[in-house]
């Protein structure tokens, strides 16, 4: 008999006419600007995983280091007298990391549901398979969406304490104005006695940060190529790949690493009946990967009203697991 699966999934909240109107607005600005979280198609999903294999991508290895090898202090630092939680993860895509904590909790048989979000349905279905075959026990509630609504859609259904996970650097996708806003509007929802655990990357040597971002066997080129293919298939758009290219910068002072595509030549895009033209060397913004140094990270958590209650980094100390509380 197959063990009854616990889980529900909530689906599809982001459609198809978001992604065209986001793409059509960012199209339209100057300079042009595309969503990184649209990355995460099937095809985005395999390269994101690609790209967490490459021995340049060091991010996902500190963080794993931190999961692995310092579980019983992260648990620690998110439990209180061992009363019923719900965990809440944003962006989770394969939760390769926090895979450890869940397996730590069910463990010490501590009563809580797992509900993680991501963008990606595709992901989210992995999850669900991987869970019910390899800890069966868990209770999982998968919520398909944006962080804030599907936050909003966690927050009805649970009425425990809520701990609040986003790793992987998923913060750093925004730049820091947006990270305060994001933070602080997290800070509305949660009430007293709620946690949110931040992974940030921390400045470090500027050529390990580029060489992470900029890899030579070009997977972190086709993850960003790959966006225009999705168009393609998905808004009856015409880009044709080969004429752009992927550029990848890094300043040591903010913090900013950041990908492009370079128009290589002028040429015109539809995209269903519109049309959209670029210069020669017109860039696309793709995606920032924000950097952070430890005054960064205090300043934020003060400036959104957490309190800093602990801090968990890597043995290298190039990412840190951030522990914040509501008082
Ligand atoms: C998934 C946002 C953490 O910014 O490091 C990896 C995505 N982009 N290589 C990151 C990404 C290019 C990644 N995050």
């Amino acid at each position: 008999m197959k063990p009854q699966l616990d889980t529900e999934q909530y689906i599809g909240t982001v459609t198809n006419d978001d992604f065209r109107s986001d793409v059509v607005e960012g199209l339209k600005k100057s300079p042009k600007k595309l969503l990184s979280k649209y990355f995460y198609d099937e095809a985005g999903d395999r390269l994101f995983q690609q790209i967490m294999d490459m021995p340049e991508y060091y991010l996902t290895n500190c963080e794993l280091d931190i999961f692995k090898n310092k579980t019983e202090l992260l648990a620690k630092s998110i439990l209180i007298d061992n009363e019923p939680f719900d965990l809440i993860e944003l962006g989770a895509g394969d939760a390769m990391k926090s895979s450890y904590l869940l397996e730590h909790l069910t463990t010490k048989n501590i009563d809580f549901t797992y509900m993680p979000i991501d963008i990606s349905g595709h992901i989210l279905e992995e999850l669900n398979e991987k869970f019910s075959r390899d800890l069966p026990e868990l209770q999982v509630i998968t919520l398909e969406g944006d962080y804030f609504d599907m936050l909003d859609r966690a927050i009805t259904i649970s009425q425990r304490r809520k701990v609040v996970l986003f790793l992987g650097g998923n913060i750093g996708n925004m730049d820091l104005e947006e990270s305060y806003h994001f933070c602080r509007e997290l800070r509305r929802k949660l009430n007293r006695g709620d946690i949110l655990l931040i992974g940030f990357d921390l400045k470090k040597n500027p050529q390990t940060i580029l060489d992470a971002y900029n890899d030579e066997a070009g997977i972190t080129s086709s993850f960003n190529l790959n966006l225009l293919i999705r168009m393609n298939r998905e808004l009856e758009a015409d880009f044709d790949v080969l004429n752009y290219q992927h550029y990848q910068t890094y300043d040591p002072i903010s913090g900013a690493c950041k990908s492009y595509l370079v128009s290589l030549a002028e040429q015109n895009v539809h995209i269903g009946n519109q049309i959209f033209s670029f210069e020669e060397n017109e860039l696309i913004d793709m995606e920032i990967s924000q950097k952070f140094s430890q005054v960064d990270i205090t300043k934020l958590a003060r400036d959104s009203k957490f309190h800093i209650i602990d801090e968990i980094a890597d043995s290298k100390t190039w990412f840190v697991d951030s522990i914040w509380q509501v008082l």
